[in-house]
């Protein structure tokens, strides 16, 4: 139910704009207010009038409306919904908001919002197929926005395909979720994971095995419990969650300034493999063969180590610094010297021996390691391990 929650809604100029109406109906059938914010594209298709009367609230629709800026500027118009929905929301204003435009109403509170935004977008297959609205999609994704839809199916220009505007139903669905208070709401967390990529030269890079999938999994599971998650993350092969901003980077250097750039938060997971050393030498060029036999031999220096410099913080320590330890032996006697050389809270500990399986594969079995002892848990899913991992992260923060 979504009684006492305050939504604001960008109707954006579409055929599917007459579903908003629907949808702002179904939205106070649930006990939400809707205060509507119309395009001048939307007004082609809806009235304001219309809006309003459903609503029962005023429409706002131009920036420069004076009468407006002095009930309520468009920063506090943004501030005070609990959550902003786009729907329709167009290939144009897809494109202004990965874009970071403010020029009109819409995407100006866009701008200025703290509160989450989900879009529902509308348009021509081909338009969203389109690779600059895939390319937006994307960058939308990565600042946190969440996405209802499009369907498939047949489209008021003729065509079929994915495109149509997601029904009034699956858009409240969608909003109840976001909604939804979970234990970890006003909470936020940053979350590293993935490889770290070390360049050799302009071309060539020293990697490890890390597919990013645990570092994934605890973002969506920290997410789903109403944290704020910044996820930090390197060149990973699975994609990162929704509902998160992620930050992408390639080189533990990277990755530190990221991290520490994303504080304050309430608690830190370093899930991220980082790579212990780099390449010493800075190489602009790429190493060539000179022909005679001779190999190149490769000097290290050691990468600054991310969970320990953020543990050990004087001033803004999370309250609650959580790091992994892989290990292919002795796995529970390194993860608890670990745990106090890195200065972290917590050390979830697993072992990553090529017979295990583990890295790269969908399970994982670990022993949380913290002050309180060892806490070994049954081999399960990486989801899984994330969900528990999540609600312990929630209890201790409590
Ligand atoms: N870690 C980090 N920065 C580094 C190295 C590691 O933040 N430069 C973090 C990892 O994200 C993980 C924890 O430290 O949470 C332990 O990583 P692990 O690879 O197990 O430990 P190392 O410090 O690399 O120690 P060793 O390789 O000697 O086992």
């Amino acid at each position: 139910m979504l009684a006492g929650k305050r939504i604001l809604l960008i109707i954006g100029g579409g055929i599917a704009a007459f579903k908003s109406l629907d949808l702002i109906r179904r939205l106070r059938e649930r006990g939400a207010s809707v205060v509507p914010v119309l395009t001048p594209a939307a007004e082609e298709f809806v009235t304001p009038l219309s809006a309003s009367a459903l609503a029962a609230e005023k429409v706002y629709r131009t920036l420069f409306d004076l009468t407006d800026e002095a009930e309520m500027g468009h920063i506090e118009l943004s501030r005070d919904a609990d959550l902003l929905v786009v729907a329709p929301c167009t290939a144009d204003l897809m494109a202004k908001m990965a874009g970071g435009h403010a020029n009109d109403l819409a995407s100006t509170v866009l701008m200025a919002t703290d509160k989450r935004v989900l879009i529902a977008p509308a348009m021509n297959v081909r338009m969203w197929e389109h690779p600059a609205t895939q390319r937006n999609l994307a960058t939308l994704r990565g600042d946190g926005v969440l996405i209802a839809g499009p369907n498939e199916g047949d489209m008021a220009c003729g065509e079929f395909g994915p495109g149509r505007m997601a029904e009034p139903l699956e858009i409240v669905a969608a909003v109840e979720a976001a909604l939804m208070d979970g234990p970890l709401k006003g909470r936020h967390v940053v979350v590293t994971s993935g490889p770290t990529h070390e360049p050799i030269d302009p071309v060539r890079y020293i990697a490890n095995r890390s597919s990013g999938a645990q570092g994934a999994a605890i973002a969506r599971a920290l997410a789903a419990l109403g944290a704020k998650v910044t996820f930090v993350t390197g060149p990973a092969s699975v994609p990162p969650p929704d509902g998160v901003a992620v930050v992408k980077v390639e080189t533990a250097r990277q990755m530190l300034d990221a991290a520490t750039a994303a504080l304050p938060a309430d608690a830190a997971v370093f899930a991220a493999a980082v790579a212990d050393w780099r390449i010493a030498e800075d190489r602009p060029q790429k190493i060539k063969k000179d022909g005679s036999g001779k190999v190149p031999v490769l000097e290290f220096s050691e990468n600054p180590d991310i969970l320990a410099t953020v543990a050990r913080m004087a001033e803004g320590r999370p309250r609650l610094v959580v790091g992994f330890a892989a290990e292919t032996e002795e796995v529970i006697a390194n993860a608890t010297a670990k745990r106090q050389r890195k200065g972290c809270d917590w050390i979830v500990a697993n072992d990553v021996s090529p017979s295990t399986g583990i890295m790269g594969g969908s399970e994982n079995a670990v022993t949380l390691i913290s002050a309180d002892g060892a806490e070994e848990w049954p081999r399960m899913g990486k989801d899984q391990v994330a969900a528990r991992l999540a609600d312990k992260i929630a209890e201790a923060l409590e």
